[in-house]
């Protein structure tokens, strides 16, 4: 048996070959057709405003805290069990991070907790949809509305999951997502912002052609194009945007082949949940989720040996986020203190299995028998 890994990336053979293509439109960096199509493939189907393809996950998130038009001092609310880019995203821009712990049964953030946690200076609440889950994002939008802030969602797992029928990354005012290569979808490195929020659709432009006012240039408005606001280099590239748009053409049979082993795990490891080794993810009725991470909670003192003992025997199963209220950089920073300690419990419990749709039914037989294994030994 080969070193299962995490996660088994492969772009298609076909699409590299024919990705000649591109010299015959003479352009492999921005602004260029294969972009223009992802967009508009985003926008139809996930009924969106308006689509920007970016460099990654973590540059639509800057590009939201530039929208968002933050100072210095004012508050952002984030789930601690968070990965370290939605919440640097918003501090670089000057915002104060407001810790709220997170719910046991789906690790996505409390919304019973998070009313308490608002007052004068919060200008937005951060939402990771974990896992291709989500929170109860309807009490989260009466909140929103209720002390007029704004809603981000960090759709980085949960691209074409469902919540209540609607697909995740289409309630915020501006929402995320990630082509990273461990994701459902990829083109090595890659992201979007999904605009929800209309009045923000003319300064995102901007600020996504380096803040300036290029695509009036390029639209034939304005004679010359110059220095309008804020911005940065956050645009996709045509070699990405060409292999992600092939890669979306059959997204639905790589997303069902990614959710039979996801039910797979799920059932082979119910035995162990019965007899308390274990637990399994929990999704709701109103979540359709995308098999994005198939994850056990073990007991704590368990965790690591388990982790070191899949990895011994070529499994590379693995830990998740750290609390970030808990974080070096948090510590040093900033003087408030959280106590939340359901993100840490999970932190400390959390491993996740390897999950890909090329994962060959000999390795997913491997995972199961040493994960038994191990469990027999306690
Ligand atoms: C919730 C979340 N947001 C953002 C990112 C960053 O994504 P990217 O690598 O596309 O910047 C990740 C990375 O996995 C993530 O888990």
């Amino acid at each position: 048996m080969k070193f299962i890994s995490f996660t088994e990336v492969s772009i298609p053979q076909q699409i590299l070959k024919n990705c000649k293509i591109l010299s015959r439109y003479k352009n492999f960096s921005t602004d260029g057709i294969f972009s223009k199509k992802c967009s508009l493939y985003f926008e139809k189907t996930l009924n969106v405003p308006k689509a920007l393809m970016t460099k990654s996950c973590t540059s639509a998130l800057e590009m939201c805290a530039i929208l968002l038009n933050i100072k210095e001092g004012d508050e952002i609310i984030f789930p601690s069990y968070a990965y370290v880019s939605t919440i640097n995203a918003f501090v670089l821009r000057g915002a104060k991070p407001i810790f709220v712990d997170i719910d046991a049964n789906n690790l996505n953030i409390d919304v019973m907790q998070l009313e308490k946690k608002i007052n004068k200076k919060t200008k937005a609440i951060v939402i990771i949809n974990y896992a291709g889950g989500s929170c109860e994002i309807s009490k989260i939008i009466k909140l929103k509305k209720k002390y007029n802030i704004y809603l981000i969602e960090d759709n980085a797992h949960s691209l074409f999951s469902k919540y209540r029928n609607k697909y995740l990354g289409t309630f915020g005012d501006l929402s995320t997502t990630s082509f990273h290569q461990t994701k459902n979808l990829h083109c090595g490195e890659g992201g979007a912002l999904f605009i929800n929020n209309k009045k923000f659709i003319k300064r995102a432009n901007i600020i996504f052609k380096k803040g300036t006012d290029k695509q009036k240039f390029l639209e034939k408005k304005v004679k010359k194009y110059s220095w309008k606001d804020l911005g940065s280099s956050f645009e996709l590239s045509e070699i990405h945007s060409y292999i992600l748009f092939h890669c979306l053409k059959d997204w639905k049979t790589k997303f069902k082949k990614r959710m039979k082993i996801w039910l797979n795990y799920h059932e082979k490891l119910l035995i162990l949940e019965k007899k308390n080794y274990l637990r399994r993810p929990i999704f709701v009725r109103s979540i359709k989720h995308n098999a994005h991470i198939y994850y056990i909670l073990v007991k704590k003192n368990y965790r690591d040996s388990m982790i070191s003992y899949l990895n011994q025997n070529k499994i590379n199963a693995t830990f998740h986020y750290l609390p970030q209220h808990e974080s070096y950089f948090f510590k040093k920073n900033y003087k408030e203190r959280f106590n939340l300690q359901i993100s840490k419990k999970i932190s400390d419990q959390i491993i996740r299995l390897p999950i890909s749709n090329n994962l060959k039914k000999e390795q997913f037989d491997h995972i199961i028998k040493y994960i038994f294994k191990f469990f027999l030994t306690k």
